[in-house]
């Protein structure tokens, strides 16, 4: 397999929500679970864990509660009542993907022992999000270790609201919550050559909110 620069990876890990039917190896999903190992956490407590779902009977469980939240999301996009900025082919694929949720691969469950996230904006009378800083980067270091190797992901959060029921599927230990469900595949279209996203300037500022880095 040819090498892929860490530029190339970065820049065209969009969201994959089309798969072949191709099974992924245990050793390919084993090296991007390894990158996994290595992102930072608060006080280097390890708190994430995955769980590589293939058994198809589980997919179809979490693809069936998958489907409550999306599908009710789709609704709200087209009847208006949620805004999804005039991106109706990213709903639409995105509505592909959930009606053919169980037929993906791999979905990667995410899970963290929530004593080991140290979060420390909890008394400040706004949504906590620290908590989450020792986690995501792990999932991102996952997704790009996947794309390195030609695989397509999908992160995704709407699982969660499904977490008592997801838990007792897969034998989650109480104690421990579940953060993400990645969905992992080999791409039945070629990877984005350029994402949307806000440009630099409207989101990098030096010394003070607004104050744009010099030369973007
Ligand atoms: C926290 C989080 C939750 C997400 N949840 C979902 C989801 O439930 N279903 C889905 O299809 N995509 C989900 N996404 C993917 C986003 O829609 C996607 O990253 C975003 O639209 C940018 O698109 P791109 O990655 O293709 O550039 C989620 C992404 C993040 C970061």
């Amino acid at each position: 397999m040819q090498a892929v620069e860490l530029a190339d990876v970065i820049r065209t890990n969009g969201t994959c929500r089309f798969y072949t039917d191709e099974p992924v190896s245990d050793e390919v999903l084993a090296k991007a679970l390894d990158y996994a190992r290595f992102a930072p956490q608060g006080g280097n407590r390890q708190p994430v864990r995955f769980i590589a779902v293939r058994d198809q009977a589980k997919k179809a469980q979490l693809a069936e509660w998958y489907r409550v939240p999306w599908k009710a999301y789709m609704e709200g996009a087209r009847s208006g009542q949620i805004d999804i900025g005039g991106d109706f082919k990213l709903v639409e694929n995105a509505d592909h993907m959930a009606d053919h949720f169980e037929d993906v691969p791999v979905i990667v469950v995410v899970c963290a022992d929530p004593d080991g996230v140290h979060p420390t904006d909890t008394e400040l009378g706004r949504l906590s999000v620290v908590g989450g800083g020792s986690i995501y980067p792990a999932v991102q270091n996952f997704l790009l270790g996947c794309r390195e190797q030609g695989l397509g992901t999908a992160l995704t959060t709407l699982l969660c609201m499904f977490e008592p029921q997801v838990k007792e599927l897969l034998g989650i230990p109480e104690h421990i919550l579940t953060a993400a469900h990645v969905c992992v595949g080999w791409p039945a279209k070629p990877f984005p050559r350029k994402l949307s996203r806000r440009p630099l300037g409207e989101m990098a500022f030096v010394d003070s909110w607004g104050s744009v880095l010099p030369g973007v």
